[in-house]
């Protein structure tokens, strides 16, 4: 397994490009089972898990084909309609099929996606929202098995404990396409990665109304085409990349960026006292250093537009080394702190007051061996090890490269020292001081 070994404190500059979205990619990828015609996806990261959801969809039988660096091909011709549990357990995001597969085949048995170290993963919403339009739900061996026969639009809401749910709102989107009669969702997600998935399914002749609110109409139509399709730029990994600027103190500019998407971390840099200026072209951000002091923040992450939980990590990162008290607080995922025991590690103060973090800035955090555990924490540790003095060493970053597309390079690039490196590579008086 890979390790990353980060020679930390050096400044950055210079411009970087963030890729597509990978959480638009993997719901539109499972959006090309609802028609038997050629879909051609464009600006796909080259992730694992972009990889490993184009395998589901080969295992079902589409035709596919990676056509260029970040282009696709998939033909849904012949399908079939069960995704075992040996390929669905490793990707929790594999519940989208669920959706396409009752649209186009009427039918589905898709195993139960485990949970992970962010916590529980329930499908509840997705089940829920299903029934109400007519289908049959047995889960039984650790599978879903939905009979879609009955399949017909209707009335349902999504909303749930934690807000809306953004694959079940995909699920119920595709699902509702090919559904006889007009469906209506309350409460539905609408990150930009949904209205992504949207405007590729309009383009296949899908009739929806309301893209981006939180309420959608859907007419069912009788069959799909295929299309052309570019993912839009992936916020996650722009806003990730930004707050590598700001924890080293640097000036970069992040291009391929979509402003409107970012307005909450946007707006949490100017409260911390990050300079950053959108560039006329609408296109780019920059941030600039700053000689004062950065302030503490307070942030809570809720659904889109809110603050986003799969930039809660990176931000508290950043406020590990922001003077004073901070506080964030996790309403999506409340257990989402798997970063903190090894920002401790590094020199962090941060003590846990349920799902909220209580972050007080020290001057400095020092290298140190630390392990990875989900996509978002590792992208935090990175960031911590850019700017702590010393060298960090992380463990696992296969975790990393499920969701940041050569992460290291692009960071190298502005002036970062990341090597990858075998994990036998770690020093064993590192291993051994545990
Ligand atoms: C999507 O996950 C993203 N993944 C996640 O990104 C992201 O963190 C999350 O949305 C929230 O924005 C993909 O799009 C592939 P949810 P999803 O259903 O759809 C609860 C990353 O790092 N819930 O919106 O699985 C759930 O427990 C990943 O890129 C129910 O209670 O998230 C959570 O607390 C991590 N019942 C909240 O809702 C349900 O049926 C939001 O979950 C479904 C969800």
């Amino acid at each position: 397994m890979d390790v990353f070994r980060i020679e930390g404190g050096h400044s950055l500059s210079g411009t970087v490009e963030a890729g597509g979205a990978k959480n638009a990619a993997l719901p539109i990828f499972a959006a090309t089972l609802l028609t038997a015609g050629t879909c051609r996806i464009n600006a796909v990261p080259d992730l694992t898990d972009i990889r490993f959801m184009g395998k589901i969809l080969r295992y079902l039988g589409a035709r596919v084909e990676q056509v260029g660096p970040h282009s696709w091909e998939i033909e849904a011709g012949e399908v079939h309609h069960r995704a075992p549990y040996e390929l669905v357990r490793q990707m929790r995001a594999s519940v989208c099929l669920l959706g396409p597969l009752v649209g186009r085949l009427r039918q589905a048995e898709v195993s139960l996606p485990g949970g992970c170290v962010i916590g529980p993963r329930p499908i509840d919403l997705h089940l829920k929202g299903l029934n109400r339009l007519g289908c049959e739900i047995d889960i039984r061996n650790g599978y879903v098995h939905v009979d879609g026969s009955g399949l017909h639009g209707d009335y349902l809401y999504l909303g749930g404990r934690h807000g809306s749910t953004v694959t079940g709102t995909a699920n119920m989107i595709m699902a509702a396409v090919l559904a006889p009669g007009t469906t209506r969702i309350e409460s539905a997600a609408c990150e930009p990665e949904v209205v992504d998935l949207c405007q590729m399914l309009v383009k296949m002749g899908a009739k929806i109304h309301g893209i981006g609110s939180h309420y959608l109409k859907i007419e069912g139509v009788a069959e799909l085409t295929g299309c052309e399709h570019t993912v839009l730029p992936d916020r996650i990994e722009a806003g990730t990349l930004l707050l590598a600027g700001a924890i080293t103190n640097s000036e970069i500019t992040v291009q391929n960026v979509i402003p409107g998407h970012m307005r909450a971390l946007l707006d949490a840099m100017e409260g911390c006292g990050i300079p950053s200026e959108i560039l006329p072209d609408e296109r780019q951000i920059t941030v600039h250093p700053t000689e004062s002091p950065r302030n503490p923040v307070e942030i809570i992450t809720l659904p889109h537009p809110g603050f986003p939980t799969d930039l809660q990590a990176q931000m508290l990162a950043l406020m590990t080394l922001t003077p004073g008290l901070s506080f964030i607080t996790e309403r999506v995922y409340p257990n989402r702190f798997m970063h903190v025991p090894e920002l401790l590690r590094m020199g962090a103060h941060v003590s846990m007051e349920g799902p909220s973090a209580v972050v007080k800035g020290v001057d400095k955090l020092y290298g140190a061996p630390i392990m990875a555990s989900d996509l978002r924490a590792s992208a935090a540790l990175v960031l911590a090890g850019l700017a702590a003095e010393g060298e960090t060493w992380i463990q696992r970053i296969y975790h990393l490269d499920r969701g940041y597309e050569k992460l290291e390079e692009k960071l190298n690039k502005l002036g970062a020292r990341v090597e990858r490196l075998n994990e036998d590579s770690i020093p064993r008086e590192l291993v051994e001081a545990g």
